[in-house]
Order: structure tokens, then C-alpha cells, then sequence
């Protein structure tokens, strides 16, 4: 069995898929598992929607149509970022976005390009399963905060079982659409989509590997001897 060290370290998110269903036992199971996420409160203020087949194609299909009358999307429920990003966020997500487009020799000054490779999103990258993510908009913050650990349950679960994920928040940008063709009721607010599948390792844009920040970057450990503090932290999976 992935240990959890082994999957934290080795998922990375997957934006090509191949063309290989998932048994709906697997798709349960994941979901079933998630379930256990910790909550504040055990409020589990989640709720998840999982499409294969034509379930999916038709909400692909709806949503590209809603994006040919409008390519600037519907707009989301909720602030994905800040208006005015400041660094060390901004420069990180500068680069990720870089990085990302490098790895299909998309340049800077290829604007089409860019955009057709984010309007990839909208065909959950070609994955056999699409989950759309959505919380109560009674919940705060802090049930934000816990929708994302249920987020990240599914997708190490889905890493363990061999599958590969992708969230995206892209998905928000269409929650008309969304809301529309799921039936979601109207006290949901879209979160995220998931593109959920094999990865397919022979397209190059799954080869981008992401940096982190340092452990001293983010972290302040205090009251600890000053040998253990010398000692750099072991990862071992
Ligand atoms: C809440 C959330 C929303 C995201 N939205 C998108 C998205 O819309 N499209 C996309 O391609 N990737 C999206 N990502 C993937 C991130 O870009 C990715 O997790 C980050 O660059 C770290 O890379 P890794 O997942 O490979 O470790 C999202 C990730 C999270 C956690």
C-alpha cells in the first residue's frame, strides 16, 4: 500500500489522461473514504458530483457551448484569487503558469495557444471522470478550509489507487452552466472541478513537477534543542 508520505511527495496533478475508464467501484471507493475527511465542527460542508460517460460529454458539451457565446466564462461565486496578488504568491503563480507552458513549448507571446490549452479545463483534460465540488454558501471560511482537505483526501486516494488527478478551480469560472445541467440546488456554490484518470506519462505537459517553498520559508519551529534543530528534517517514504 503508497504510504502517505509516498503519496504527498509523488501525486502531481495530471492535465492528459488516457483513454481508459474507471470502474465505478474505484470512483465510490475514493468518495467513500473521503468521507472521513476531518471538519471543524463535523460540519463535512463537501458535497461532490462524479460524471463518466455521457453524463460527462454532456456537461462538456454544454459548457463549451456556454463558453462559444461567451469566452470570457460566467464569472465565479467566489474570489479563486486576490484582485492585486502580492509576492511571494504572485511570482509563484507566475511561475507555475511558466512552467507549466514550457513543458508544451508554449511561449509567452502565444496568446491563442495559452488559451486553448486553458480551455483544455472544460474537457476536465480529457480524463474518463469529471467531479464538480461544490459547498453550502452558508459555510465560512473555515469550511472552505475543510472542503480543501477533502479535496486533498480525494486526490491522494485516487494517487493510491493508481489514478492521477487534476483540481481546478477553472471550473467555478462556469457555475451557470454548472448549476444548470447538474441540478445543483441553488444553495451551492461551485468550488472546484477534478479531473480524474490515468495519466498518460507520453504527453509532456504531465512531466511539469512543481517547486515548494523551503521548510524555513514556511515554517517557524520554536523551543526545540539546538542539535534537532541542526538536523535536517528526513523524508523518508
Ligand atoms: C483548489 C485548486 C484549484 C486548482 N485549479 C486549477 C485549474 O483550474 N487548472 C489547472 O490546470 N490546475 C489547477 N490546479 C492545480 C495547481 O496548479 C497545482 O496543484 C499546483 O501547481 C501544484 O502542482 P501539483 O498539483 O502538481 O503538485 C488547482 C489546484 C488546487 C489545489
Amino acid at each position: 500500500m503508497t504510504t502517505v508520505t509516498r503519496a504527498i511527495l509523488e501525486r502531481h496533478s495530471a492535465r492528459a489522461f488516457l483513454n481508459k475508464s474507471i470502474p465505478l467501484s474505484i470512483v465510490r471507493e475514493i468518495i467513500e473514504i473521503a468521507r472521513h475527511t476531518a471538519s471543524s465542527s463535523n460540519m463535512q460542508p463537501w458535497r461532490v458530483t462524479a460524471m463518466a460517460g455521457s453524463d460527462l460529454e454532456q456537461l462538456k458539451a454544454a459548457v463549451k457551448q456556454s463558453l462559444a457565446a461567451n469566452s470570457a466564462g460566467e464569472g465565479s461565486e467566489y474570489n479563486i484569487y486576490a484582485a492585486h496578488l502580492k509576492d511571494p504568491y504572485n511570482s509563484r503563480r507566475l511561475k507555475c503558469a511558466e512552467d507549466m507552458y514550457a513543458t508544451i513549448g508554449i511561449g509567452k507571446e502565444n496568446k491563442l495557444g495559452r488559451l486553448m490549452q486553458f480551455a483544455r479545463n472544460f474537457d476536465f483534460y480529457g480524463a474518463p471522470v469529471g467531479m464538480i465540488l461544490s459547498i453550502d454558501r452558508a459555510m465560512e471560511q473555515g469550511q472552505w478550509a475543510d472542503t480543501g482537505m477533502f479535496l486533498q483526501s480525494i486526490l491522494l486516494l485516487a494517487h493510491e489507487r493508481g489514478l492521477a488527478a487534476c483540481p481546478q478551480a477553472a471550473w467555478a469560472a462556469m457555475h451557470k452552466t454548472v448549476r444548470a445541467h447538474l441540478d445543483l440546488p441553488p444553495e451551492l456554490i461551485v468550488f472546484c472541478g477534478i479531473s480524474l484518470g490515468y495519466r498518460d506519462a507520453s504527453q509532456p505537459i504531465n512531466s511539469l513537477v512543481t517547486e515548494r517553498a523551503s521548510l524555513e520559508e514556511i515554517a517557524d519551529l520554536r523551543g526545540f534543542a539546538l542539535e534537532e534543530l541542526n538536523r535536517p528534517a528526513p523524508v523518508s517514504p
